[in-house]
């Protein structure tokens, strides 16, 4: 077995342990290419269902799927005729490309109209370089090259809030929208959501299992959120008064997500950002989730990956929180570790950690 850290990191058919396997071999870029050494990668919740699944969508002819799709990376070398980049700068690439051309929104195609790098049909970052189209990269500034790798999933919270904005735009004509946020969930993608939502001043509330001196709640609080557990009711008696107009739902549970759309304020959306690969039959009270829909207006929304105007916004706030929480930013990323013990992350999750991130490159 490869054990060393010029390995990538897979998941193979038929096996639910990420494993070590050659990187792939690359060749000089070709115009319109870009050569990158990879810098981070983010282990997450879509790695670990990949590898839970034993049935990674390999490249075709493949039978592994080499893995990272959060991924901050410096330039190497261009292919001729490629403009835009520069050895030395410093990179973060988009997940999900268009097998067609001229697709403004590759993140609303359905599926086996796309791949996705380091999930669907094309292998990821997770090795120490790659080539890569320069259109499907994005610069990134030095100043937050230390968070950059959050990029990605704070992409995705992003998209679910521009989302939700955009309807609620269309159909209340608000030029100002200023909702109460709920954030169910406590992992990199429920913080993502907190931090968007703090960034645009929304009162936020994150809803989560741990204790209120935890490190994790304790962090939510540092972007000035408000945390609630068990222990707060989630489901009002005054709705209007004291619910939500805006549910981000992070945790992929189908009890959580109803319990909290009981909190749902009249004209509220409730956007789901997480689900389960597969989901078991349940008795649950969805003809209450009928009723409030219909009587108070919801939208129930699903949004996946991320629109161009997400990640570019990611960036931009990324900078912006460079400037005002550096260090509760930083805060987030809760361990750094070399590929050679990466592994044991794929599989499994510390109680209080956020994000891990693997270390390909200084
Ligand atoms: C990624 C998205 C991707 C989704 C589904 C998530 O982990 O952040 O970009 O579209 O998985 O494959």
């Amino acid at each position: 077995m490869i054990q060393n850290d010029s390995a990538a990191i897979a998941a193979a058919k038929g096996g639910t342990s990420a494993i070590f396997v050659p990187a792939q071999s690359l060749r000089p870029p070709l115009p319109g290419e870009v050569l990158c050494q990879t810098l981070e990668i983010g282990v997450c919740g879509t790695d670990r269902e990949v590898l839970a699944s034993a049935q990674p969508f390999t490249p075709p002819t493949e039978q592994h799927l080499i893995l990272g799709h959060e991924c901050v990376a410096r330039v190497l070398e261009c292919g001729p005729e490629t403009p835009g980049f520069a050895p030395g700068d410093l990179v973060t690439p988009v997940v999900r490309r268009a097998k067609e051309a001229n697709i403004a929104r590759p993140d609303m195609l359905a599926f086996g109209r796309y791949t996705e790098r380091g999930i669907v049909e094309e292998h990821g970052f997770a090795q120490p370089r790659f080539v890569d189209r320069a259109e499907h990269l994005l610069p990134v500034s030095v100043e937050i090259r230390e968070i950059a790798v959050l990029a990605e999933p704070l992409s995705v919270a992003e998209k679910a809030i521009n989302e939700a904005v955009v309807i609620q735009k269309a159909r209340l004509d608000q030029a100002d929208y200023k909702p109460r946020v709920l954030v169910t969930g406590m992992g990199p993608i429920g913080f993502a959501a907190l931090v968007a939502c703090r960034l645009r001043n929304w009162e936020t509330t994150l809803f989560g299992r741990d204790e209120h001196d935890s490190f994790r709640a304790q962090t939510a609080i540092s972007f000035g959120a408000r945390y609630w557990n068990e222990r707060q009711c989630l489901a009002p008696a005054d709705v209007e008064r004291e619910g939500f107009d805006l549910i981000l739902e992070c945790t992929g549970s189908d009890h959580v997500m109803l319990r909290a759309t009981e909190s749902l304020a009249a004209r509220g959306v409730a956007v789901w950002l997480g689900s389960s690969r597969r989901p078991q039959s349940k008795p649950h009270n969805v003809a209450l989730l009928m009723r409030n829909a219909v009587v108070r207006n919801h939208v129930l929304l699903g949004t996946v990956n991320a629109a161009p105007r997400d990640f570019r916004q990611a960036l931009t706030d990324l900078e912006q929180l460079q400037k005002t929480h550096p260090v509760e930013t930083r805060a987030l990323l809760t361990e750094r570790i070399a590929p050679r013990d990466a592994l044991w992350h794929y599989e499994n999750r510390r109680p209080q950690a956020i994000k891990t991130v693997v270390v390909f490159g200084e």
